[in-house]
């Protein structure tokens, strides 16, 4: 059956869900502020890149099931249900979630609806939000105690977006138990598809759904931390942190994904995440969670340090070093530069004086607007041209290809830090470089031709 549907806020979570709902068959009004970003989805045109999503754009388009406005009136006299996809960014004065996006879409979309109607909350916020935001609808809309909201947390990743949509691990549907509600009727006509092939549908109150995606990410956080901190020890006594991640990995009550050490997380949700989960928990009197996402966020920002120091040791000193950073996303496969390692360390090296120059396949375009002050090459070659070290700061697939013989001729001096543990040591070894990875012993001489240590399987699965 088909819903008319809004969604509102159309940045990477909202123009995902609203094209793969249309692409379940539902009518679909994308709402967002931003005329640039209206003209260009009209258009057939993806505000940013996420494989897939294009032709899911084109095709619904074509099929008369989407469009795209800027008026809340428009959205609110054509749709029975509404998903808020606004984000939810760290506050510039606190570790806090701003939340003023999803207010303001409460108090202007609410006093609109004249009809019954089923507002789902999508954004990511602080336990506590949805029940102050229910009281606040149930108090705006004409239509009273007819107009619900519930919360329906999404666990997306950019680079498999859509696939997290259309088939997610699971569906969480958080409802106010103090009063009657029609959103799991409504929720399951939606996601009737997804339930048919079995997607695990989980209801509950407010507070609980609030936390799975808060929780769901700290926890992600937590194993990259971990390894992190691991890959340190390693470091401390030649120990290996692939191979111990590898072997970590085979116990299925830990798993595999997500121990990959490195430069640590950035992006549009981990970082900011966990740390308005640690205020909030902090606010709360939860001291434990606090305490241990602070230390989460702390082994993060260490691992972005020890690329700086490893790069200073490796080049003597920073001022006037040439510097080759490979890698502008927070993640391959992804234009997305938000809080991304890879551009916060080439900032902080050009700031101890390094010359820095930095390469992307995809994200170029972002960096130059979001750190407009760092020198970038449009190829990898020019990138390296007379390079003292490169560093592999982004696991893009054409740097995991890179050959010494690729760079030889070309650096001036024959470096590599691998901030990501992402290259075989052994031929760079071989054809006389430094390599440096993290938490990863350097080769012996006699040790070198042994076989990669990391394999392919590793970078193939996750993100
Ligand atoms: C994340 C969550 O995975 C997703 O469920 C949630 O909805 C939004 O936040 P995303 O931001 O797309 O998704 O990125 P993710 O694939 O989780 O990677 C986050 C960061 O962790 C990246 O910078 C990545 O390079 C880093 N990472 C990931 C590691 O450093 N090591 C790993 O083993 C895995």
């Amino acid at each position: 059956m088909s819903v008319r549907i809004a969604v509102f806020g159309l940045g990477y979570l909202g123009a995902t869900h609203a094209l793969c709902m249309a692409e379940l068959g539902h009518h679909v009004v994308g709402v967002d502020v931003d005329m640039k970003k209206i003209d260009m989805l009209r258009s057939g045109e993806l505000p940013f890149y996420e494989p897939g999503l294009g032709e899911l754009l084109q095709r619904n388009l074509a099929a008369g099931r989407l469009r795209f406005t800027t008026s809340y009136s428009e959205a609110a006299q054509f749709a029975q249900v509404h998903f808020i996809a606004v984000g939810t960014p760290q506050r510039s004065d606190s570790l806090a979630a701003d939340l003023s996006h999803v207010d303001a879409v409460i108090e202007s979309l609410a006093p609109l609806l004249t009809k019954p109607a089923v507002l789902f909350g999508k954004s990511t916020v602080p336990v506590g939000t949805a029940k102050r935001l229910a009281a606040r609808v149930r108090e705006l809309a004409p239509a009273g105690e007819t107009v619900e909201l519930a919360w329906n947390p999404e666990f997306l990743r950019e680079g498999f977006a859509v696939h997290d949509t259309l088939k997610p691990d699971r569906l969480v549907l958080g409802v106010d138990s103090a009063h009657p509600s029609r959103a799991e009727t409504v929720a399951r006509e939606v996601f009737a598809p997804l339930l048919d092939d079995g997607v695990p549908f989980l209801v509950t109150d407010f507070a609980t759904s609030e936390l799975v995606k808060v929780a769901a990410n700290a926890f992600l956080a937590t194993k990259i931390s971990f390894i992190n901190a691991m890959a340190e020890v390693c470091d401390h006594t030649a120990g290996d942190v692939s191979m111990l991640a590898e072997a970590l990995g085979y116990d299925p009550r830990i798993g595999r994904e997500f121990l990959r050490a490195g430069v640590g997380f950035g992006g549009g949700c981990l970082p900011k995440d966990i740390r308005a989960f640690s205020a909030r928990a902090d606010e709360l009197g939860a001291k434990g969670a606090s305490a241990i996402l602070m230390a989460v966020d702390d082994i993060n920002t260490r691992s972005r340090s020890h690329a700086i120091d490893v790069t200073r040791e490796v080049c003597g000193s920073l001022p006037g070093a040439r510097v080759a950073v490979l890698g502008a996303a927070f993640k391959p496969d992804s234009d997305d530069v938000r809080d991304s390692p890879a551009l916060d360390i080439a900032n902080q090296l050009q700031r101890h004086g390094a010359d820095v120059v930095v390469y992307d396949p995809m994200a170029m375009g972002n960096a130059r607007l979001q750190f407009p002050g760092l020198s970038y090459a449009s190829t990898l070659g020019d990138a390296c041209e007379g390079a003292d070290a490169v560093l592999v700061l982004t696991e893009w697939a054409e740097f995991r290809k890179l050959h010494p013989r690729d760079l030889d001729t070309v650096v001036r001096c024959k470096v590599l830090v691998d901030g990501r543990n992402c290259l075989d040591p052994a031929p760079w070894q071989k054809a006389g470089w430094t390599y440096r990875g993290i938490g990863r012993p350097e080769l012996t001489v006699t040790e070198i031709g042994v076989p990669a240590r990391v394999s392919d399987r590793e970078f193939a699965v996750g993100a």
